[in-house]
């Protein structure tokens, strides 16, 4: 059997405080658009402490969290599930690597290249893995499976 459809996927994408602060979101959402994917949700979040510690708690050990958190709370970010095949794949292409400095060398037509700093400052993020993009997409917007009916126990 074969429909000859073809498999969506969907994947968290973060516009960044200085993303947001610098207006670079249209510029942005346009790429998003240019690549084939849907906006399929999206929310504008100021995230305090607690949350920015708990959505990077993977990073906790890491040298650079305080930093992180601090940035990651000094303004909203934009939050959106973008959607198309293989999604989270080529959202990670389509930003470019981590520092934004390498990005400009590496990758100059990557979204990190367009509109980040460095490490920290890098406009844009991306879920690393489907398991990881249904954490962050829950994290963002709740569980997708509050959107299938409900049954009341008798
Ligand atoms: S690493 O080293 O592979 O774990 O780094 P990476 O997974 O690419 O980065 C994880 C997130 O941490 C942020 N980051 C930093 N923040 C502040 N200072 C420094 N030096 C730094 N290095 C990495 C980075 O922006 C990643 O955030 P997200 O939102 O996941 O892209």
């Amino acid at each position: 059997w074969s429909s000859g459809a073809v498999q969506r996927e969907r994947t968290l994408a973060m516009i960044k405080p200085d993303g947001l602060s610098g207006n670079y979101t249209e510029r942005i959402k346009e790429v998003i658009l240019e690549s084939g994917f849907d906006i399929v949700k999206e929310a504008v979040v100021h995230l305090d402490a607690e949350r920015a510690s708990l959505f990077y708690a993977e990073h906790y050990e890491r040298s650079f969290f305080d930093s992180l958190v601090k940035y990651m709370t000094s303004g909203p970010v934009l939050a959106m599930v973008l959607e198309r095949p293989d999604a989270v794949l080529h959202w990670r292409a389509l930003i470019g690597p981590t520092d934004a400095r390498k990005a400009k060398i590496s990758h100059p037509n990557s979204i990190r290249a367009m509109c980040g700093l460095d490490s920290e400052k890098n406009c844009v993020h991306g879920s690393d893995s489907p398991q990881s993009a249904a954490r962050e997409i829950s994290f963002f917007f709740g569980d997708v499976r509050s959107d299938t009916v409900e049954h009341d126990e008798l």
